[in-house]
């Protein structure tokens, strides 16, 4: 009998034809170039350090053998002198890590705190936590060195290294919009454009310039990136200095394959098998993939062939690596995999730039990517997987040339590649605009007279203003201050839709139900879906299925599981396909949103086993995610009546309900609703009674 290896070599779809290109040649970022303006060129070449012998070298030896580490005087000099400074270098140069220390060191702070902010929390954890151990605290990170992400701050008040999600800072920024706290403030990963970051360039050139004229003490600021265009970052901060780090790559050889492969998963694996069985085996391995569920099943995938008799080569650690990740296995990514044993490590983005790993030789590029969009036209927020663009692509290329010459295998062709779009298009004029213009108006900002980098859409900032309108958060589309809703509404690190979740659950009688669905749907999904156990995943989830949809299911899930001793708890939600890590993270979150609940002084009750209070309490922060059945397993949304459909992982799919919520849209073929509860239309007129007149129209007019 074919071993799962052979099957998976049997069906040559599977096993990617690579373009080979003769010469190697050195990977070109384009991280300013030679015409960014104002440039100063510190040439740092200087060895970088060997992973594998990593453990014999002492950590402080390791800080001095990065390249940023000679010219640290330089850089201490031109802090001192600029309050606004654009900082390039190469990824795994040591921006991130080392420049908050020498600042520290050289006591340029004074007494105020220097943040550091991050674009995704598994960068500002894992980075906070290297950090403190540099740095030498006994206690570790949470003393000089800390960290703040949502649902979590691990800070004290001897924190003078800060490293935060962008969201963090924002939100802080509402409570003190001078950020008197920092006299530093780093933003990373500038590149990024994350929505939060965009804002924030704004709120912190505001500061620094309030508190000059305030003459309050001055607050600098540090903008770091591996690439970006910098002249328009200059411009923005008025015509600020640049320094270029220039580090050393070494050349990586490039291929494409030949013919397309739309399972690039199976692609990946196929590849990650033809290199394993042929590099030595402290060649590591970084394939980029979309997402925590794909990334588990290609983990598991490569960790059953590897075991398998036909599979020559050394073994194999599999590190899975993805934002929502528990902070202990995220640290396994870091460790050198024992004598004899290769390293993979399957990521999504996050290992693009913010986080670097050493020992990688070889890169596999799935070239996709997950990202949020938002359509203006059709009001909906989606989830999709889709192509990189040219320059991520080059960014991912780069991962394998840190330390010596490397391989990159691009799962798409070269005309795929000569397709993509040069840039990614930054969030904020791709995004729903709703947390944004809530935020701004807790500033009193209007979003559109802010003062953006590039401004987003007048489209998207009106439907963000209508949408806060429908949830009671603003008067007008015009107002420049917050309803007395609204003002509570900001104080739930929340969309705003849940944010009105959560405050409307007291009519209903039902907060205990709502704070544990609203938590479940802040992480990543509790449901594991293994394509081979599907079935006896569904059976064995029967007893807390509810045909009421899936946030209802979740709840009572969540309430079986919170029930159990924690002894029980890991075995139980391994019996039922549950992850359980995910599981123990919304109860975290509950926690955290509990807390703003009692500070509001919200009535913690219960409405017991009746679904329908909680049905309608979602639907008050969610009318505008409704679909009508149109015909035959057919929806349309009522909001601007586009054609979707229902997930088959929904637990109402194969049912057809009239109306059903939604809490997210995902399209692959066609476009999937995902996150299901049943609903009344009856309910729509007694919720947002104006609404359901414009909105619903019924089958017939469609
Ligand atoms: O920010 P940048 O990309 O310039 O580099 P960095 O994040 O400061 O990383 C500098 C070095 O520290 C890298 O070469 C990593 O190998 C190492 N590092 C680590 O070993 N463990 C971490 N958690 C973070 C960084
Ligand atoms: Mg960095």
């Amino acid at each position: 009998m074919d071993s799962k290896f052979n099957l998976l070599y049997k069906n040559s779809n599977n096993i990617p034809k690579f373009q080979i290109k003769r010469k190697p040649s050195p990977v070109v970022f384009n991280n300013g170039g030679p015409t960014a303006r104002k440039k100063i060129a510190l040439n740092l070449n200087v060895q970088t350090n060997n992973f594998k012998n990593k453990n014999k070298v002492s950590i402080q030896e390791q800080r001095r053998k990065l390249p940023i580490f000679e010219k640290r005087n330089k850089l201490l000099e031109l802090i001192r002198r600029h309050n606004t400074l654009i900082i390039l270098g190469e990824t795994g140069s040591g921006k991130t890590t080392q420049i908050p220390q020498y600042i520290n060191s050289a006591r340029l702070q004074n007494n105020g705190k220097i943040g550091i902010t991050q674009p995704r929390r598994v960068a500002a954890i894992s980075v906070a936590m290297r950090v403190a151990q540099e740095v030498g605290d006994a206690v570790g990170v949470g003393e000089t060195v800390g960290y703040t992400v949502r649902f979590e701050d691990v800070t004290s008040p001897r924190t003078k290294i800060k490293y935060l999600t962008d969201g963090m800072l924002l939100r802080e920024a509402m409570v003190d919009n001078l950020l008197m706290e920092y006299t530093f403030i780093i933003l990373d990963e500038a590149h990024e454009r994350t929505i939060h970051t965009d804002v924030l360039f704004g709120i912190v050139k505001q500061a620094q310039k309030a508190r000059e004229e305030k003459k309050l003490r001055p607050l600098k600021i540090l903008i770091m990136s591996a690439t970006m265009d910098v002249d328009h970052f200059s411009d923005y901060f008025n015509n600020c200095r640049a320094v270029y780090l220039e580090g050393r790559t070494y050349p990586v050889n490039v291929y494409y394959t030949l013919t397309t492969h739309e399972d690039y998963q199976t692609a990946c694996v196929a590849t990650f098998f033809k290199i394993h069985q042929q590099a030595p085996w402290d060649h590591d391995v970084l394939i980029f993939l979309t997402g925590q569920e794909e990334i588990e099943a290609v983990a598991q995938q490569i960790r059953i062939l590897s075991r398998d008799p036909d599979v020559a080569g050394p073994s194999v650690k599999v590190c899975p690596l993805y934002a929502s990740q528990p902070t202990t296995q995220q640290i396994t990514v870091f460790q050198p995999a024992p004598e004899n044993t290769r390293k993979v490590i399957i990521a999504t983005n996050v290992a693009e730039t913010s986080i670097t790993i050493s020992g990688i030789r070889y890169v596999i590029d799935s070239g996709m990517v997950k990202a949020r969009t938002y359509h203006p036209a059709t009001g909906l927020d989606m989830l999709k997987v889709q192509r990189i663009s040219q320059e991520q692509s080059w960014q991912r290329t780069g991962r394998a040339g840190r330390e010596a010459e490397g391989y990159c295998y691009r799962i798409y062709t070269r005309s795929q590649y000569e397709h993509m779009q040069k840039s990614t298009i930054p969030e904020i004029q791709r995004a729903n605009l709703s947390i944004v213009v809530i935020q701004l108006l807790a500033l009193g900002i209007h979003a559109a007279s802010f003062d953006f980098m590039d401004k987003p859409p007048k489209d998207s900032i009106l439907a963000a203003f209508e949408q806060l309108k429908l949830l009671g958060a603003v008067e007008t589309v015009d107002s420049r201050t917050l309803t007395t809703l609204g003002k509570k509404m900001v104080q739930f690190p929340l969309d705003p839709r849940f944010s009105k979740i959560l405050l409307s659950a007291q009519e209903y009688g039902c907060l205990e139900e709502i704070l544990t669905i609203v938590s479940l749907l802040s992480g990543e999904s509790i449901f594991l879906n293994p394509s081979s156990k599907r079935e006896q995943a569904m059976t064995s989830r029967q007893k807390f299925l509810s045909p009421y949809g899936d946030h209802i299911t979740l709840l009572n899930a969540f309430r079986v599981y919170n029930n159990l001793g924690s002894n029980s708890q890991r075995s139980w939600c391994h019996e039922h396909y549950l992850n359980m890590r995910n599981m123990s993270y919304a109860a975290q979150v509950r926690t955290q949103l509990l807390e703003v609940c009692q500070r509001l002084k919200l009535p913690i009750v219960s409405c017991g086993n009746d679904t329908e209070p909680v049905r309608k309490c979602l639907l008050a922060g969610l009318f505008m995610n409704v679909a009508e059945l149109h015909k035959e397993k057919q929806y349309i949304t009522l909001d601007k009546r586009q054609v979707v459909n229902i997930h088959p992982s929904s637990v109402i799919h194969g049912q057809q309900p009239q109306f059903v919520l939604f809490t997210e849209v995902v399209q692959t073929s066609k476009c999937y609703l995902r996150g299901l509860t049943t609903i009344e239309s009856q309910w729509l007129y007694d919720i947002v009674p104006d609404y359901a007149r414009s909105h619903i129209r019924f089958n017939k007019d469609i």
